[in-house]
């Protein structure tokens, strides 16, 4: 899916590099081929951009390539969960802590938000996850948080809860597609069952972490996120993006301003 001229895949990318992540794991499936070639280099159409003295778009092209090796492709054959999907790549992940990415999160924010959650987990240690406050009655498309005390945008969580109805959830402080890691996180999915809509839940791995007595931490990050598995979410990010990019703005917005104004005088 493209957000303005851009894979979303790509703002997932871009935010983890923007954080000093240089390695990659892809955890796809069937029919989603394209996004190999899509990081690989394009040699052809890079020399005709430079024969046509293209340097910008030459630019955009480059930041789609990764270095040989940085990056890895694992399929998940059957979609049984986002922690079946991050147990899929448990052998291509080495002893140390690693960040999840879910990129149909797409947050707009001046420090990107994996960076901001990054440089708080150096002073914490243990396991992260983004944390921001839904509608109370929204926390069924949720994990939700318990949590106790609180250190700026630091949150102790005290359990987590996958796809609560409101009225058994502990809060209305959600997670968002952005996770630091443990490995025991890896081991905790082997021992875990299948939990909310009979899928293995990353959400209950690391609760699990809470359960062995090790801390886990939800961060008020700072910045607007848009939920871009949605229709309307994907609509305003799309508008959001595209009214601060200077490129298109002004037009845009000339645009937007019209439409809204003959709406209003439809009706
Ligand atoms: C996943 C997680 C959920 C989290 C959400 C954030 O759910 O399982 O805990 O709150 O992402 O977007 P999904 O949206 O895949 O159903």
């Amino acid at each position: 899916m493209t957000l303005v001229d851009r894979p979303l895949i790509q703002y997932a990318i871009d935010e983890a590099r923007a954080a000093g992540i240089r390695e990659f794991i892809f955890v796809t499936a069937r029919g989603k081929s394209a996004l190999e070639d899509y990081f690989d280099h394009a040699p052809e159409l890079e020399s005709i951009l430079r024969r046509d003295g293209k340097e910008e778009l030459l630019e955009v092209l480059k930041n789609t390539n990764m270095d040989s090796g940085a990056i890895a492709y694992i399929r998940q054959h059957r979609a049984m969960g986002l922690g079946h999907a991050v147990w899929c790549a448990r052998r291509l992940i080495s002893d140390e802590a690693f960040a999840v990415i879910l990129p149909d999160d797409v947050i707009a924010a001046e420090t990107p938000c994996l960076q901001q959650m990054i440089e708080a987990h150096a002073e914490t240690g243990g396991c992260m996850v983004a944390a921001m406050e839904v509608a109370p009655e929204k926390t069924g498309q949720y994990g939700v948080l318990g949590v106790g005390a609180e250190n700026g945008p630091i949150l102790n969580v005290t359990s987590m809860v996958e796809k609560p109805a409101p009225k058994d959830a502990p809060s209305n402080l959600a997670v968002i597609g952005r996770y630091i890691l443990t490995p025991k996180v890896l081991q905790n999915l082997n021992q875990i069952k299948s939990g909310a809509g009979g899928e293995l839940q990353l959400t209950d791995a690391i609760a699990a972490e809470i359960t062995n007595g090790r801390p886990v931490y939800g961060y008020r990050f700072d910045g607007r996120r848009y939920d871009c598995g949605s229709k309307s979410g994907f609509l305003q990010a799309t508008v959001a993006f595209a009214l601060s990019r200077p490129d298109l703005r002004d037009e845009f917005m000339d645009y937007l301003n019209a439409v809204v104004a003959m709406r209003k005088a439809a009706e």
